[in-house]
């Protein structure tokens, strides 16, 4: 069967330079300015195509080795060829951070922007992960993304995706259903609540301080969040309809987000934190 255009960008999570500028590249600054001192070895968990570390090459002329971690072959191969330049300053793992492997490096400073949900419910996993990784007082900044949840634990992008099912005959109340069916968690329940996220951070770290922001999407056209979902979120909630339909479930998705810009002026708004973290060795 031939893919549409945006099935085979979904496959690979192709695009994510473009789509990115739309919302998660504004983590990567807000982080970056508030890395203390002059770090030596940086760490970036969930590293994508290595936007971040290529921009902490750049600020931070303290930094020796600037490690990143990520899952999907297609992103480590992009990160590969964007931070070339930084040669051996710059070491790439291939990694599932739900289940991290120990690695030799101690960091000054690890970072992981937009990552944490993608690692309900064995978050802890990693939060021991850093806290074992990071030099003594050295900082974790972290950012979390937190949309609202119905009574069916569904918001964020859930909410557009049950739109756009909608618009291809779903019934509305069937969604969640349809969602445990194919075992995707919704996204709004991944993020947990910031008091929830906070009890649990809290178990492995001092929170030293905290920022919020609220994430605005706002698009051109509906092929331009089309192309969003398919860079950000892949074939995560594609997967809940039969190969046949998924070409024109992404058209949907684009349609749905349209609609919603041209009704409330943005596509989204969510409130983003970024935790400054620093590893407790007691028990809390
Ligand atoms: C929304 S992107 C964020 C990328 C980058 N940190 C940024 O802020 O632009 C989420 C990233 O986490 C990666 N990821 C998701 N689950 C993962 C896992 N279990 N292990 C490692 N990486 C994972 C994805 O492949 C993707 O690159």
């Amino acid at each position: 069967m031939t893919l549409s255009r945006t099935e085979a960008q979904a496959r690979i999570l192709g695009g994510y330079d473009d789509a990115s500028r739309l919302r998660q590249v504004h983590d990567r600054d807000w982080v970056l300015d508030r890395v203390p001192g002059a770090p030596e070895v940086l760490i970036d968990l969930g590293s994508g195509i290595g936007q971040l570390l290529q921009e902490a090459l750049e600020q931070l002329p303290s930094l020796r080795l600037a490690v990143g971690l990520e899952r999907s072959e297609h992103r480590i191969a992009e990160a590969t060829e964007r931070l070339r330049p930084a040669g051996s300053r710059v070491v790439l793992h291939r990694a599932d951070l739900t289940a991290p492997a120990p690695l030799p490096h101690r960091a000054d400073v690890v970072t992981m922007t937009s990552v944490l949900h993608w690692l309900y419910p064995v978050e802890h996993r990693v939060l021991e992960w850093v806290r074992t990784h990071l030099r003594p007082g050295g900082s974790f900044l972290l950012t979390t993304y937190h949309p609202a949840a119905d009574r069916h634990g569904l918001g964020g992008e859930d909410d557009i995706v049950r739109d756009a099912l909608t618009g291809l005959g779903v019934r509305r109340d069937a969604v969640p259903g349809l969602f445990g069916d194919h075992g995707v968690l919704p996204i709004a329940t991944r993020t947990r609540p910031v008091p929830e996220l906070g009890a649990l951070l809290a178990e492995f770290f001092e929170i030293t301080a905290y920022w919020e922001r609220e994430a605005v999407v706002t698009v051109r056209d509906a092929a331009q969040y089309e192309h969003f979902h398919a860079a950000t979120f892949g074939d995560y909630y594609a997967a809940v309809l039969p190969a046949p339909e998924r070409a024109a479930f992404y058209r949907e998705v684009g349609r749905a987000a349209w609609e919603r810009q041209q009704h409330a002026g943005r596509v989204s708004a969510m409130p983003v934190r970024l935790w400054k973290l620093t590893p407790r060795h007691d028990t809390p």
